[in-house]
């Protein structure tokens, strides 16, 4: 038996040990990529997953059945007041008011705008260290930000995973201050996603039986910001994770995989694939969605797991003002108010809610800490 001032001193030695580990992968600026590249077979230490995490992952059988609907933006028919456009928003407000997710396809988005912009992530992660690692910072106030893991030393475990951010709007930033590798299909692929965000705001504001400009009205879709994220093949996969089970802290999030796969939604008690649909893009609700319409709409758990056969390449494009100043305060929308529907959250800003949901790291749940 060890007394408690050797626990106390094995902890702190693992602790010790742990905070030098994460400091040194930081350092390398070569992020998970630069491990595979290394050639490890074995993965380090700070990206074992605990082991309720990792049992949680391979007891629960995700299910075959249960599937996230896709649902069908037939453009022109979404530009008519008809029926075609009601039977639209009838699809969107069942997935938002039960799992939070659906896919689209025919949203209006090129194809080859999609292809580009996963090509465009493909090779800014796999340009030569040398260019790459001038972008490596957890600087918030450098526009072009490349690391690996944004909570990693606040997390339990970092997870499989490198990333690139860039806010695009309201406040884009020059064109010479994007990479090189995907300069011009950033730029592009932001205005398609921003015309798609806001035809969703609109429909997501009927579906709330709101006035179609509504939630624009709001700003939820002045601001978003470009998550561009590479998951290297893992030696290791059932150890560790693409990305810890989380909820988004946006309005809502457009995403865009690959064919890859390893996506998943918790809904109904499991944890469903989002199989990767040709030409779609997956929408997701986010924790502010879910706080303005007063837990109308679900802002849903999911994760990514790690993959052997990768790398697989997303794009997240979160939707939200975040670190733009502005004083515009987010409670539950008044007119979804009534003596039955009493406002179940406490007032926030943008900015105020991601940096409390930064500050917790990815995994330990915000949005309930703002219910009254
Ligand atoms: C995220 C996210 C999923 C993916 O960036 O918040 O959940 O498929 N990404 O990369
Ligand atoms: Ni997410």
């Amino acid at each position: 038996m060890m007394d408690t001032q050797q626990v106390q001193h094995k902890y702190e030695l693992d602790h010790s040990n742990r905070k030098q580990e994460l400091k040194a992968f930081d350092d390398t600026k070569a992020g998970v990529k630069g491990l595979v590249d290394a050639g490890i077979t074995k993965i380090p230490h700070i990206f074992i997953a605990s082991t309720t995490e990792n049992s949680f992952k391979t007891s629960t059988s995700t299910s075959n059945e249960l599937q996230i609907p896709v649902i069908d933006f037939k453009h022109e028919e979404l530009q008519e007041d008809g029926v075609a456009r009601k039977h639209i928003i009838d699809k969107v407000k069942v997935a938002s008011e039960t799992c939070g997710f659906f896919q689209v396809v025919n949203h209006g988005v090129p194809k080859e705008v999609l292809d580009d912009m996963i090509e465009g992530v493909r090779r800014f992660h796999e340009q030569t260290h040398d260019v790459k690692k001038e972008f490596y910072t957890r600087d918030g106030s450098r526009k072009v930000r490349y690391f690996s893991n944004f909570d990693l030393y606040e997390s339990k475990a970092a997870n499989w995973r490198d990333t690139m951010i860039c806010g695009m709007a309201p406040d884009p930033p020059k064109p010479e201050e994007l990479p090189t590798t995907c300069r011009e299909i950033m730029i592009c692929y932001s205005k398609h996603v921003k015309r798609l965000g806001d035809i969703l705001l609109e429909l997501l504001s009927e579906a709330l039986l709101l006035k179609p400009k509504h939630l624009e009205e709001m700003e939820c879709g002045k601001g978003h910001v470009l998550v561009s994220h590479y998951y290297p093949a893992c030696p290791e996969p059932y150890k560790t994770m693409g990305i810890t089970e989380h909820s988004d802290p946006d309005f809502f999030t457009i995403l865009l995989q690959d064919r890859i796969g390893g996506l998943q939604v918790f809904y109904q008690n499991q944890w469903v694939d989002i199989k990767p649909v040709e030409g779609a893009l997956v929408i997701n609700l986010g924790d502010l969605i879910q706080l303005i319409s007063n837990d109308k709409f679900k802002s849903a758990k999911h994760r990514v797991l790690a993959n052997t056969i990768g790398p697989r390449i997303s794009v997240a494009c979160f939707f939200s003002t975040y670190y733009y100043p502005s004083n515009q305060v987010y409670g539950p929308i008044k007119e979804l108010l009534s003596e039955e529907n009493i406002p179940l959250y406490k007032e926030t800003t943008a900015r105020d809610y991601v940096l409390y949901y930064n500050s917790k790291g990815l995994g330990t749940p915000a949005l309930e800490d703002f219910r009254l």
